[in-house]
């Protein structure tokens, strides 16, 4: 295979139809993040199983971990195996969090189908300027770009923010304008990884702050926004996880109730990193907790992978609303 490549060889979609059908439909596209085989086959499985479209999601680091070269042919490895199951469900990659006009040119040049240019740490100029040069480079190509605005708190793959920042309202019909993307991941308070929030004894998670959403969605009627930091974090995993060795006492998510909310909303992507994370790490300590003896890999990651598999299953037919819809 050349070195560059398109990602309709590799047998991607863009993100443009799924988009389309999401907001006319009220549901979201699962946008899962993978780094190793086992993440990638329990998310291609749990989503032909469920019937869902799926964006297949890596973070710059993410691709390094993977290697860039081997990356694009485990992507069109995913798309045979979906095929093979019989299932014809569209399927995006898309680079999550991509720091740099180079990053994102690289990743579109090896078979990238959407790239996200995070410039929400830039001021607005700068922000909009970076962006507008990666969907230069990506609309030429075909290929659908996310950009940011407002600061999400925790960890964004290198970057790191101990604050958020929500999104302006304001800015977004003239940050979409001059940059031309194709959605837009906006801060209404969720934050990545699996310690979102600090809950006292008693306390409620506050709630998502859908009056900024609602009023993004006043000034730019029908353009897709996207949700970082989407992770339930799944009580029953904490739970696992605690019991069988591990350290996990305050972690905790965005209730599935406001995930549903938001799905039905002009939200058309929402994003799910830890959750598969938590589901793997619990199944893969119980199997350690209980047979210390062992020590053949697919023994722990074949059952971590189907606890993923049931996972995304789970979050697409009953939080996400893609089930049945590709
Ligand atoms: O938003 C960040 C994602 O969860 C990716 O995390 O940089 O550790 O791959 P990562
Ligand atoms: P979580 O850490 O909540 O899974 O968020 C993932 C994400 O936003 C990836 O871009
Ligand atoms: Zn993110």
């Amino acid at each position: 295979m050349a070195d560059a490549t398109s990602y309709e060889e590799l047998g991607l979609a863009n993100t443009k139809e799924m988009f389309q059908k999401a907001m006319d439909g009220g549901y979201a596209i699962p946008a899962y993040n993978f780094n190793n085989m086992e993440q990638l086959q329990g998310i291609i499985l749990g989503c032909v199983q469920s019937n869902s479209p799926v964006i297949l999601q890596v973070s710059g680091s993410a691709r390094k971990y993977a290697n860039p070269k081997m990356l694009r042919f485990m992507a069109a490895g995913a798309v045979q195996m979906a095929r093979a199951e019989g299932s014809e469900i569209p399927i995006a990659l898309h680079l999550d969090h991509g720091d740099s006009f180079e990053l994102a040119k690289s990743c579109i040049d090896s078979g990238f189908s959407s790239v996200m240019l995070d410039g929400s740490h830039h001021p607005f100029e700068e922000n909009a300027r970076i962006t507008r040069q990666v969907v230069d480079y990506a609309h030429e190509k075909g290929v659908t770009v996310e950009g940011e605005l407002g600061v999400l708190a925790g960890v964004e793959d290198e970057v790191s923010h101990e604050v958020s920042h929500y999104t302006k309202p304001e800015e977004v019909e003239e940050f979409v304008a001059k940059t031309g993307v194709d959605s837009l991941a906006i801060s209404i308070g969720t934050s990545h990884g699996a310690y979102k929030f600090k809950v006292g004894p008693g306390e409620e998670v506050p709630p998502l702050r859908f009056d900024i959403l609602d009023e993004i969605e006043k000034r730019v009627p029908g353009f897709p926004i996207v949700l970082h930091g989407a992770s339930a974090v799944i009580p029953r995993y904490i739970e696992m996880i605690n019991r069988y060795g591990g350290k996990m006492d305050d972690a905790v998510g965005i209730p599935e109730e406001q995930l549903r909310k938001a799905a039905a909303s002009a939200v058309c992507k929402i994003n799910i990193d830890s959750d598969g994370r938590l589901a793997m790490t619990a199944v893969i300590r119980q199997i350690f907790a209980e047979n210390p003896a062992e020590f053949d890999p697919r023994k722990y990651l074949g059952p971590a992978r189907d606890e993923l598999i049931e996972m995304v299953k789970q979050k697409n037919e009953n939080v996400l609303g893609s089930a049945g819809k590709a």
